[in-house]
């Protein structure tokens, strides 16, 4: 079977584990799965953390990234996103996109006989969930009926990170304003994963209160723009600021996928603050990307 990595659920709990365990082992540990080989990186929208840490991933794996933006490549513009991914196919060993549209990777995984990755979509950002649990589980260990905390927008980031956590039995607590927060619906489906509890409030002081981790996003993803000055006015109340960490637990953290706005949905204090991650977090985009690549290379 093709190990695709679309989103986290899709992984479920067994796999999520042995990618953790690779992105802990030794890079040379992971021989050279890449060898001679290449991924192709495709990015419909802009990118720091991923595209350097993908890069250097395939690097490390013994393999050749080759980056194209995806105006150039032109998906379902210059011709149809499946014989992209037929033609990519031939050349590579991996073919890994940041998308607009997740059917974009849905379509592109129907067609491709190498396993596609998703470099963040509008509905999963996988790679960013696996960094955030090494994140924290490098503080706390076991996440198993932890709280974990999530303010603001349930997005992209949000849904990952929420499907992580709840196949580890986490507790999660969400504080979003109604037309952005998880539904009912999306509740269920994260009990149904695994989670310990899910738990919507409108007070992030309140959602923060016995958690373990506070994380946060932007108000604005991309492919938002149009919306942000809307969205600063129905996000107002929901910044991360001293007195939402003060609920947390004493030893928790604060962490963001980055990039950050300062003043908006995290207060300068805390994101620069001692209870901030974000900077290993970053950093553990390398293991996680490593790890997901070998992964889906199919080391054990
Ligand atoms: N967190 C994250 O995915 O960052 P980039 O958009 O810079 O890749
Ligand atoms: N939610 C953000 C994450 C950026 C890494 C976005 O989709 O733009």
């Amino acid at each position: 079977m093709i190990r695709h990595v679309l989103d986290v659920a899709g992984l479920g709990a067994g796999a999520l584990e042995e990618i953790c365990a690779l992105a802990g082992r030794d890079p040379a540990a992971l021989g050279r799965p890449l060898a001679g080989r290449g991924a192709a990186l495709i990015f419909e929208k802009p990118s720091n953390r991923t595209r350097h840490s993908t890069e250097m991933a395939v690097v490390q794996l013994g393999g050749h990234p080759v980056y194209t933006k995806g105006d150039e490549v032109g998906l379902d513009v210059r011709e149809p996103v499946e014989d992209v991914a037929r033609v990519l196919a031939g050349y590579h060993a991996v073919l890994a996109a940041r998308v607009f549209d997740h059917r974009t990777l849905v379509r592109m995984a129907d067609v491709s006989p190498v396993p596609v990755v998703n470099l963040l979509s509008d509905l999963a950002h996988p790679l960013q969930a696996v960094a955030d649990i090494l994140t924290m589980r490098r503080e706390f260990g076991d996440l198993r009926e932890r709280s974990v905390c999530w303010v603001g927008d349930y997005n992209n980031v949000a849904r990952s990170l929420a499907e992580a956590c709840a196949l580890q039995g986490a507790a999660l607590r969400f504080a979003s304003p109604e037309r952005h927060a998880a539904d009912e619906r999306e509740l269920v489906r994260l009990l149904a994963l695994g989670a310990a509890s899910a738990e919507v409030y409108r007070d992030p002081v309140l959602a923060a209160s016995g958690s373990c981790a506070v994380h946060t996003d932007t108000w604005t993803s991309m492919g938002q723009e149009a919306e942000a000055a809307a969205r600063r006015e129905e996000f107002a109340g929901f910044t991360v600021d001293e007195a939402v960490m003060a609920a947390a637990l004493p030893d928790a953290v604060f962490m963001h996928c980055l990039p950050a706005h300062r003043g908006e949905e995290v207060a300068a204090a805390v994101i620069d603050g001692p209870s901030s991650r974000v900077v290993p977090q970053a950093h553990n985009r390398l293991h996680a990307a490593r790890a997901v690549l070998a992964w889906s290379m199919g080391v054990r």
